[in-house]
């Protein structure tokens, strides 16, 4: 067959995307095809910019084409992260909405929220981060902002500009040490008007940081707006995981999409010997995820720079501190969520049926 723009195409379209199981063109992921003499010039886009398979991806457009007699294949890379489906009642300009839960306090569920927040910015996407955790709002101190004050616009509360992320959190209304002692309906009322009244702009994601358990914010925030879906965090224990179950059975119940599950301080790696230690019994998560059939979304280890990048405010030493192993794994869950996201944007998903029994 002769390298023609229509042969490449036709190439591709044998090309199957590894997560969505479709091919590049039926994704309408090939965004121009061009031939001159022996080299070939491609514009793929890809549904986020954080694309856990895009090496994989390169590999197999290049076993597609080059027997075709290209001598090169030349990839220009974009992303469009696809918006989710069912939209209606969705803040406009705002793409995906991820809940970060879990069934227990003190399991990592801020520090993930911000992991996967600064993970993706830095990836490339546009994010906004909502603390909901409106009883114990941890946000604004691991991000280093707990002194500011959200400024009015338009009738609209803008969010706070730091790091890449715009964020909103209770922390910014009250003092942090005081305890906020709400009902359901004053519950209802702040998550309502954080998404409503806040001006969150164009984003790709808006990732929530839920309060600990199973009680009514999840339940407002799932009546108030139609989520992509949540994320479970919990760490080994046993005990934990009987929590991230309850929480996973809550989400069912409320019809919100599992986008998988994430184990945090899962194990520890000595920074003198890199010898690793599964402190907790590392692994009880991804057992559990294949038990109920979601999706395993990574393994976060104990890590000081983690603790203490939380603690001074400065999230970004996540990633340009910490040793390459720790980063890999943050990155490795980073884009594997954003995975789950298109798969389900995508519909490619079968529906979720929970085997929990
Ligand atoms: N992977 C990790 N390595 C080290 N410290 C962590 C890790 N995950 C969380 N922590 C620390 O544990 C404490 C509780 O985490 P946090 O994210 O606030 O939990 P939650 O929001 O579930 O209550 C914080 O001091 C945080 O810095
Ligand atoms: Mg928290």
């Amino acid at each position: 067959m002769p390298l023609t723009n229509e042969s490449v195409l036709a190439a591709l379209r044998g090309v199957m995307d590894p997560e969505l199981h479709k091919d590049l063109v039926s994704l309408n992921m090939v965004k121009h095809v061009e031939v001159s003499g022996d080299v070939v010039q491609l514009g793929i886009e890809l549904t986020t910019p954080a694309c856990p398979l895009k090496d994989q991806i390169q590999k197999d457009i290049e076993k597609a084409i080059l027997p075709l007699g290209a001598s090169d294949v030349r990839i220009e890379w974009s992303a469009q992260v696809r918006a989710a489906p069912n939209r209606a009642g969705q803040l406009p300009g705002v793409k995906n909405i991820i809940a970060v839960g879990a069934g227990k306090g003190g399991v990592g569920k801020s520090t993930i929220a911000v992991l996967a927040a600064m993970g993706l910015t830095r990836e490339g996407a546009r994010v906004g981060l909502m603390d909901a955790d409106i009883y114990g709002p941890s946000i604004p101190k691991m991000l280093g902002i707990e002194f500011e004050k959200p400024r009015v616009r338009n009738e609209k509360i803008l969010p706070i500009e730091t790091h890449g992320l715009r964020v909103m959190s209770m922390g910014f209304m009250v003092e942090p040490e005081r305890a906020v002692i709400w009902r359901g309906p004053m519950v209802h009322g702040v998550i309502r008007q954080f998404l409503e009244q806040v001006d969150w702009g164009e984003l790709d994601y808006l990732i929530i940081d839920l309060p600990p358990g199973t009680g009514d914010v999840p339940l407002t925030l799932s009546q108030s707006i139609p989520m992509t879906g949540a994320v479970v965090v919990c760490t080994p224990q046993e005990v934990a995981l009987l929590d991230a179950i309850k929480a996973l059975r809550m989400y069912q119940q409320l019809n919100v999409e599992i986008l998988g599950i994430v184990e945090n301080m899962s194990y520890f790696r000595a920074p003198d010997t890199g010898k690793e230690y599964d402190l907790f019994g590392r692994g009880g998560a991804r057992k559990a995820a294949e038990r109920v059939g979601v999706s395993f979304l990574g393994e976060i280890p104990i890590n000081v720079g983690i603790r203490t990048s939380g603690d001074a405010g400065t999230p970004a030493d996540c990633f340009e501190k910490t040793d390459e192993a720790t980063r890999d794994a943050i990155l490795a869950f980073v884009r594997r969520l954003a995975g789950q996201v298109s798969i389900k944007n995508l519909g490619q998903s079968p529906p979720l049926e929970l085997r929990i029994t």
